[in-house]
């Protein structure tokens, strides 16, 4: 009911604040600013992001929200704390995390996701608030709300699959992408990306999970009508990393400005896991072309893919050409 989202906002907006102050003003968020740093994030993201430290202590939040009066268990389920196993009080979810606040379409904060400063397999990277009356994962795209505008200047939204992605393109003025935060696209994610630009520039990972998601996210904005293209990274890197080692000019003119179409994203994703000096590899990768060019409706498109095919195989445009006909033959 709108009494208890209205706690829950309210909660949250508090804990920013508070993760934040700890951070940026106490010995205790010393730690956690210098892996910022490090980053190469400036004192403005910090700022602007809202991004804060929780203490890796059971009681600090749990704590403070219990003095202001907030009812706990609707705290607990808000995702911030956490009831004990004996009933007899609540603990903080996130401690000893860097805090980035996730928000709704118009900017409250509704759920949390929590850094862990190290790179060890045994702990999560990230900690995620859970599902909450005000929080769906599924829902969220982080910073539409500071990004519409440039969104729609720019008539061109670009899709991350991190939130670190969206504040390092910020950082080097690419202010109109939005993340998902991982690798599902949902509906709702949809939906609201039509309606907010006519251009879709997906741009996942450059590891392998990042070109799968990029062919999937392509596949249902292209099933959804949607106009897109793809911008691919090079060497495994994400567009975070990219940024850090070659700045925010060649992201934005080799990366951003230079996304491709769906088809020549499908050849790219084709001829990635092949090796064209080895035949098989070679009639594998002009059937998997084929078999997505046959769903695509452009007589042009058809030429000029069938054109390059022959170009990077050496196979003849003619017999490139038989072979399109008889497999859309046995498809009919
Ligand atoms: P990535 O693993 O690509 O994270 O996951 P990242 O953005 O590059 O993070 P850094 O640079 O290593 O710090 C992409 C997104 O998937 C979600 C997060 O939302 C992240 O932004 N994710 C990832 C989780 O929720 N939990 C995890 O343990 C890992
Ligand atoms: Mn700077
Ligand atoms: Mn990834
Ligand atoms: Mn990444
Ligand atoms: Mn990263």
């Amino acid at each position: 009911n709108q009494q208890e989202f209205k706690q829950m906002m309210d909660a949250h907006a508090l804990a920013t604040n508070f993760y934040s102050h700890i951070l940026l003003n106490t010995v205790e968020g010393e730690k956690a600013l210098e892996y910022l740093e490090k980053r190469g994030f400036s004192r403005a993201s910090i700022e602007k992001y809202g991004i804060g430290w929780a203490l890796d202590d059971f009681e600090a939040l749990s704590g403070l929200l219990k003095r202001k009066g907030f009812n706990m268990q609707e705290m607990e389920r808000s995702g911030l704390c956490i009831m004990k196993d004996d009933g007899t009080g609540y603990f903080d979810r996130f401690r000893g995390r860097i805090m980035f606040p996730l928000w709704d379409d118009t900017g409250n904060v509704i759920a949390f996701s929590g850094r862990s400063l190290y790179e060890d397999k045994e702990v999560a990277k990230y900690l995620n608030s859970p599902e909450t009356p005000i929080f769906e994962k599924g829902k969220v795209l982080y910073n539409l709300h500071n990004a519409r505008l440039n969104i729609r200047k720019t008539g061109k939204v670009i899709l991350f699959e991190g939130f670190m992605d969206t504040i390092s393109a910020d950082h080097v003025d690419v202010g109109n992408s939005v993340a998902i935060m991982g690798t599902s696209l949902s509906e709702s994610h949809l939906l609201k990306l039509k309606r907010i630009a006519k251009e879709l520039i997906i741009c996942c990972d450059g590891d392998s999970a990042g070109w799968e998601a990029a062919k999937r996210f392509a596949t249902i904005a292209n099933a959804n009508g949607m106009n897109i293209r793809i911008a691919l990274l090079p060497n495994d890197m994400d567009p975070d990393e990219f940024i850090q080692e070659y700045g925010g000019e060649a992201f934005r003119e080799q990366i951003i400005g230079n996304p491709h179409s769906y088809m020549s994203f499908i050849m790219a994703y084709a001829k990635r896991s092949k090796n064209l000096s080895y035949e098989n590899d070679v009639l594998q990768f002009i059937h998997e072309v084929l078999e997505e060019l046959a769903l695509r409706p452009s007589p042009v498109e058809r030429d000029l893919y069938i054109r390059q095919l022959s170009e990077e195989t050496n196979v003849s445009v003619e017999a490139i050409n038989q072979q399109f006909i008889k497999m859309a033959g046995n498809r009919a």
